[in-house]
């Protein structure tokens, strides 16, 4: 009998440093009410200098097992979604596996940008329901202060460090991940990049003169193919799950910006009550992003048994993908 994959505890974490919109305001040409009228967003959280993606992970990580009540040791799988690891290789899973002890597992690295939480859902999911993996944990991380301009108005202003964390399990009880679907096209990779410090253009003076390490976006674009891709993915995973609109209890969308969230809202007539948001604390931190604002949704809210909340997500690639995750009977 198949086994039903289940997450049984997540986690998260985001530095102390505080950078608001004011602060921005003193760095580049733009202001407090731009900010918040454009994207939602009033102030993110920007990593210490000595604390690193794998850091964060490490922290989040932890919190999820605490809850999911499991020890290192029984860990098989540890997939690590990010796209800024603290090094090319070795992988920043491999970096958390060692902090962890969690001396049977295999690591690795997933690289799905702000779909990276979701991508990674979906092969834990495999991975439990083949039977080849008992607990998988997943850790989204993003130090994005390291690969910002804070001299281009267009990009600084959007994101933010943290991380987040989820324990994925054959047995125990928790939330049961009905799908998971995900997508891509590679055909729309320039509008969203970070072009040097790859094999296409190493690192060089040139490269760093040029800017060329930093994100690259056309803001624009990128808005109208996120709400359309989220729509459709959202509608996918509920039509896979045999649920309506109305049978969503929360939405968890990516927090990208609150005009892309408030659209997908719309087109599923959802109230804004039942849309989680963390898009005015923390910015967009990619990957972590959904991860982080489920763990305070869980933490906050008082989720009846049966409850499905609905998570979707968006990034470079681009890619895409959407789950339902239901809470299942203690
Ligand atoms: C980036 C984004 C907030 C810009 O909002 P927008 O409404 O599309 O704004 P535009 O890019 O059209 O810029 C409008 C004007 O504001 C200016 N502007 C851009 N950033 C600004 C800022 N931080 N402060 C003040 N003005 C700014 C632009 O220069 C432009 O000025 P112009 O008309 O004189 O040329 C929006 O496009 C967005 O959120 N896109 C999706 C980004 C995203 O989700 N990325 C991650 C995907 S995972």
């Amino acid at each position: 009998m198949t086994k039903t994959a289940r997450i049984t505890g997540f986690g998260s974490y985001l530095p102390k440093k505080v950078l608001s919109n004011q602060d921005l305001e003193k760095m580049v040409e733009t202001s407090d009410e731009w900010i918040v009228t454009r994207t939602g967003m009033k102030e993110r959280r920007i990593a210490g200098a000595e604390e690193f993606t794998s850091d964060m992970g490490v922290m989040a990580a932890k919190e999820a097992m605490k809850k999911a009540n499991i020890e290192a040791d029984s860990i098989d799988l540890i997939l690590v979604a990010t796209l800024t690891p603290d090094h090319i290789f070795p992988s920043t899973a491999c970096l958390i596996q060692k902090s962890l002890g969690a001396s049977h597992a295999a690591a690795m690295d997933m690289q799905a940008a702000c779909t990276g939480y979701l991508y990674a859902m979906s092969l834990a999911k495999a991975q439990i329901e083949a039977g080849l993996c008992n607990n998988v944990l997943i850790v989204a991380s993003e130090k994005l202060s390291s690969i910002v301009n804070y001299n281009d108005r267009n990009t600084c202003i959007l994101f933010g460090d943290g991380a987040s964390a989820c324990v994925v399990s054959s047995t125990g009880s928790g939330y049961a991940i009905d799908n998971v679907q995900i997508g891509s096209d590679g055909n729309q990779a320039e509008l969203l990049i970070q072009p040097a410090g790859g094999s296409k253009q190493p690192a060089s003076i040139q490269t760093v003169e040029q800017g060329k390490h930093f994100i690259h976006m056309e803001g624009k674009e990128v808005f109208k193919h996120a709400v359309r891709r989220m729509e459709s993915a959202a509608q996918q995973s509920l039509d896979k799950a045999g649920l309506s609109k109305e049978d969503v209890d929360y939405l968890v969308p990516h927090q990208a910006n609150i005009r892309i969230i408030e659209a997908i809202a719309r087109r599923f007539d959802l109230p804004m009550e039942k849309v989680f948001l963390t898009i005015h604390k923390y910015g967009n931190t990619s990957a972590s992003s959904v991860g982080i604002a489920l763990d305070e949704l869980i933490d906050t809210k008082d989720i009846k048994e049966g409850a499905n909340i609905l998570l979707v997500a968006f990034g470079a690639g681009l890619t895409w993908g959407a789950s339902v995750i239901r809470k299942m009977d203690s």
